[in-house]
């Protein structure tokens, strides 16, 4: 292989995904990602399943990746790591390689911050996004505001106070008899139904904060309330009608931070920024407020290791010194 500045690879194990990514000079030349279908049986991610299933698939994913990019262990400048947040067991997976593989190669394990990583997936948008930015993170885990200026730093402006807008979706989606995870079949269901034909609250909290968890509940006793068979035969109104709350409640916000911080480059990661009224409405939003709008494509939208080794990346690049002591952390710093 030709002498490259730095080629990383990157490692995603957070929750129920098997990442591996290879990037090259900065450019993504393999993204590997193994999704385990087999939580699907039990409606959500079961821990312990998790973890045996990354340690099953993480060394052939990395495998494949270094395939796909056509280099090998040697040509290796880096390796970048999930330190958190996420299933403390998943996390312990992806940490243990990635540290057993740069100690023994003479490398650099960086732990980078998942939400970090997702932010930083602007920068493989089309446009790419550039510092400062404004990005709203949508997942199944997380739903919040950051204004990022640069590789390392960000400033939350507001977060979720209870569900995450991805969450939301697959908690109702649930409650409409879909599978899980429900967010893209409620999105797909959603493209045929009317908006507006149910009765939704519009989630009303002060501030640069979310909340979701009236929502299900509401929709809840709504369909109590209902006759056998309603949810059959209003589904797609149904899952049109909620997916409309939703957006409306993110974009409001991201709407008003925009105004707040006189952003001009603002975008969408995590999940949920697959949704597509939430993309539309976004490319409106943003055309309107005269900003430039950043939507990475699908595969840097739901979680990857792309990400995770662009975060790796820009924390060297910024002289960044690796902690070889880091552990995983679960929750959120
Ligand atoms: O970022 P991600 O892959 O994992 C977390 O870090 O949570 O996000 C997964 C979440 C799930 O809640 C899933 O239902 C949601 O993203 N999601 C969607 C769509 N695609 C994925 N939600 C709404 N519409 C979609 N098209
Ligand atoms: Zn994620």
């Amino acid at each position: 292989m030709e002498a490259h500045t730095s080629v990383v690879l990157g490692i995603e194990s957070s929750c129920d995904d098997t990442a591996a990514a290879i990037l090259i000079d900065g450019k993504v030349c393999a993204n590997v990602v193994s999704s385990q279908l087999r939580h699907a049986e039990h409606g959500g991610v079961v821990p312990e399943l998790a973890s045996r299933l990354h340690q099953s698939y993480i060394a052939r994913v990395v495998q494949q990746a270094l395939q796909d990019a056509g280099v090998g262990f040697t040509d290796l400048t880096a390796v970048a790591y999930t330190q958190g947040p996420g299933l403390l067991g998943a996390l312990l997976v992806g940490a243990t390689y990635a540290k057993a593989l740069g100690s023994a190669l003479g490398i650099p394990a960086i732990g980078v911050d998942h939400l970090q990583g997702h932010r930083l997936s602007l920068l493989l948008a089309e446009p790419p996004a550039s510092f400062p930015f404004l990005c709203l993170t949508v997942s199944g885990g997380h739903t919040q505001l950051d204004w990022v200026t640069d590789g390392a730093n960000h400033e939350t402006l507001g977060r979720t106070r209870d569900d995450a807008a991805g969450e939301c979706f697959d908690k109702t989606a649930k409650l409409l008899g879909l599978p899980y995870p429900g967010g893209p079949v409620l999105d797909k269901l959603a493209e045929t139904g009317t908006p507006g034909t149910h009765p939704l609250p519009h989630p009303s909290i002060e501030g640069f904060d979310f909340s979701f968890s009236g929502l299900k509940t509401a929709l809840l006793y709504y369909l109590q309330k209902q006759p056998e068979g309603f949810v059959a035969a209003h589904l797609a109104d149904l899952a049109a009608s909620l997916r409309a709350v939703v957006v409306a409640s993110l974009l409001e916000k991201l709407a008003a931070a925009i105004h707040h911080t006189g952003a001009q480059h603002v975008g969408i990661a995590g999940g949920v920024s697959a949704n597509r009224l939430l993309r539309r409405d976004f490319m409106t939003l943003t055309e309107k407020l005269g900003v430039t709008g950043h939507l990475p494509p699908p595969a840097y939208c739901t979680d990857n290791a792309a990400m995770i080794a662009l975060g790796g990346l820009q924390l060297l690049q910024g002289g960044m010194a690796p902690d070889p002591y880091a552990t995983p952390f679960a929750t959120q710093r």
